[in-house]
């Protein structure tokens, strides 16, 4: 029998290769690398480990698909506590694209290197549990702990690197980079420098750049039209180097467990904040408030991996007959750290000078300021009253 392991080379999942073999009693393990943007040294790094593991490797390019998900987490402002969701948004993809490897290459089986406290295992077997496949984690089902695994690589003489490199769990992609693990789960424990990758310390300088949106799309940068993966590349390097998308936060994952996470976002940070400098210009009041629960239930279901869900359908359809009018272009300040609406422009924009400015008179539409005296004789009216109210039951 055949199995396709989620294979990324690093410690957790090299150590899944012989206990397949010898603990699950399988044949042959077929290793899948799901390309979603990460540096290309981790594909020849996984590439260098399969080979030394003397495994069948696959590396499956869904980076295209990845970058669409990517930017409709745009359009529905999604964060979860903080977090623009990298992670949570690659795991489907990844598990539809190893899934299509196993059935191609007759695995009764698939298997990934999660453990049982985190929430990778729930959004690759969402996925997974959808076929007729064999689902195994031996990491979880085994009860392994990273020192274990470490131990048991020693023993074996397994190709992974020692140090904090391997100490540290990272997981990396287009749109995000996550560190955890080892000292950096304590809340405590200040994150030295060195897990940062993608962003430096801020330098004091300053940088413009304009966004332009189509339908609440991002779809050029300083006037260059670009595809969405060279687009979040490039904004990653930029921003990056202002120190811009650092995220440390207390993570509330599924399960109920509060874990310490420590992310990378530039581009992320640079997109979410520019899109909603521009739906702020386009969208009255009301939608936008309105809107703040729709991307909440997405972020929501993006972040259990279940965008699949006909919830998300339905809020799909809300989001889309916003972003009609999220069109134009908007400028970012990038700074100390910070990425910064400081212009914006749209044909939609529901303003106008005349009705807004402190320049003139009138507001237009035959409305003069005066009109404004009824409104605020009314205004506070119910308040003013409950007191006066309370104060006469109070004295009788
Ligand atoms: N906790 C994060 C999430 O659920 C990311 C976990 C990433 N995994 C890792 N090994 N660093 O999206
Ligand atoms: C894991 O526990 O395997 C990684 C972290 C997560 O899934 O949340």
């Amino acid at each position: 029998d055949r199995v396709a392991l989620a294979f990324s080379g690093g410690l957790d999942t090299t150590v899944c290769v012989p206990i397949l073999e010898e603990e699950y009693g399988y044949d042959e393990v077929v290793g899948v690398t799901v390309d979603v943007g990460q540096p290309t040294k981790e594909f020849a790094e996984a590439e260098e480990t399969a080979e030394a593991l003397d495994l069948e490797h696959y590396v499956v390019d869904a980076k295209d698909a990845f970058a669409d998900t990517c930017l409709d987490a745009v359009r529905a402002n999604a964060t979860y506590q903080g977090y623009p969701l990298g992670t949570a948004l690659a795991r489907p993809v990844i598990a539809e694209a190893i899934l299509d490897v196993a059935l191609e290459n007759d695995c009764s089986a698939l298997a990934h290197g999660c453990t049982g406290k985190g929430n990778d295992q729930l959004r690759f077997e969402a996925v997974w549990r959808d076929s007729e496949l064999d689902v195994i984690a031996p990491v979880r089902e085994l009860g392994l702990t990273r020192e274990v695994e470490q131990e048991y690589a020693d023993e074996r003489d397994l190709p992974v690197e020692g140090g904090n490199a391997g100490a540290w769990s990272i997981d990396t992609n287009l749109w995000s980079r996550s560190v955890e693990g080892s000292e950096l789960e304590e809340p405590n424990y200040v994150p030295p420098e060195d897990i940062y990758d993608w962003t430096q310390s801020p330098s004091g300088e300053t940088e413009l750049l304009e966004l332009e949106f189509e339908d609440g799309y991002p779809v050029a940068l300083d006037g260059e039209a670009m595809d969405p993966i060279e687009l979040i590349e490039e904004l990653n390097e930029v921003a990056g180097s202002h120190g811009v998308g650092r995220t440390d936060l207390m993570e509330d994952r599924m399960l109920g467990l509060k874990v310490r996470e420590n992310y990378e976002h530039p581009a992320a940070t640079v997109l979410l904040n520019a899109h909603e400098a521009l739906e702020s210009l386009v969208l009255t009041k009301e939608e936008r408030s309105f809107k703040k629960g729709i991307d909440h239930e997405w972020a929501e279901k993006a972040y259990e991996g279940l965008l699949a869900a006909p919830l998300v359908d339905a809020l799909d359809g809300f989001i889309d007959s916003t972003q009609e009018r999220v069109t134009g272009s908007v400028t970012m300040k990038l700074d100390g750290g910070q990425a910064r609406a400081v212009g914006r422009e749209s044909e939609y924009g529901v303003y106008s000078a005349a009705a807004a400015s402190f320049n003139t008179a009138d507001v237009g539409g035959g409305i003069e300021q005066a009109d404004a005296t009824g409104v605020a004789k009314y205004h506070g009216f119910q308040s003013r009253l409950a007191s006066r109210v309370m104060e006469s039951a109070e004295s009788a």
